[in-house]
């Protein structure tokens, strides 16, 4: 393929599959891919480890003096993983005990702020994919390609309490349901960049399609664009 290098952002809800056609387009295309949430995810429990009073702004400020994000890629699972402060937390961040607060944590404005420059930075030589919910919007507005994934609430929430089940047979369905709505309502309700379909932004359904499926799409829209 052409040596042109683009940036690809994946927007959308809560477990959407948005990082599995993230890494099936990096791998395929030989780019870097980065997930924006685990970054979110690994300031949330750091707060909660430390007990950092996220209602109060100075407290966030200094906590985040403290906190250092570094991606590794890991030759064994082949993807990179989410490193705080030198400690690989990539398993630890996908428990529901982060998932219940980092919606809270995301919202706050100095936190973004702190996370969006690294991954601004992260993008400079381009030949990125990112996936989160302000990709396409706020982190690369001028980003190649856009695309907005969505999926039925249904087939979001049984995918999700999959994963999560293979982790901790107590989990229920319910939970990760709650989990996922509240998230959701959360997210794109926050007055600090929420999550919205960037005006060009495609959309990709995928309650129906195939991993294969959706793969053959993303790659002849990239296809497009170099
Ligand atoms: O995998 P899933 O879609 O469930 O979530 P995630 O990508 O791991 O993101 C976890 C949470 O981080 C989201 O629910 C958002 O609150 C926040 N987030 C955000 O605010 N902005 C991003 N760019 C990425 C994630």
């Amino acid at each position: 393929m052409a040596t042109k290098k683009i940036i690809i952002t994946i927007d959308g809800w809560s477990s959407c599959g948005k990082s599995t056609l993230a890494k099936q387009l990096a791998e395929k295309l030989n780019y870097v891919y980065i997930d924006s949430g685990a970054m979110y995810r690994a300031i949330t429990l750091y707060f909660l480890r430390n007990h950092v009073d996220w209602t109060d702004q100075k407290e966030v400020l200094s906590a985040l003096t403290n906190i250092q994000l570094e991606f590794h890629y890991n030759e064994n699972s082949a993807q990179s993983e989410m490193y705080l402060n030198g400690e690989n937390v990539e398993y630890v961040i996908r428990d529901l005990v982060v998932a219940e607060k980092v919606s809270e944590v995301a919202a706050i404005r100095e936190v973004r702020t702190f996370a969006v420059k690294q991954q601004q930075a992260m993008g400079k030589k381009k030949g990125i994919v990112m996936d989160g919910r302000d990709i396409g919007t706020v982190v690369f507005p001028n980003a190649e390609l856009k695309i907005f994934m969505t999926a039925d609430n249904a087939v979001r929430v049984e995918r999700r309490f999959k994963e999560l089940y293979e982790k901790n047979p107590n989990i229920t369905l319910e939970e990760v349901k709650n989990n996922l709505e509240m998230r959701d309502y959360i997210d794109s309700h926050r007055e600090v960049s929420p999550l919205r379909q960037a005006t060009d932004a495609i959309v990709l359904d995928n309650s129906h399609i195939s991993m294969e499926g959706q793969l053959k799409m993303a790659l002849g829209w990239v296809k497009e664009k170099l």
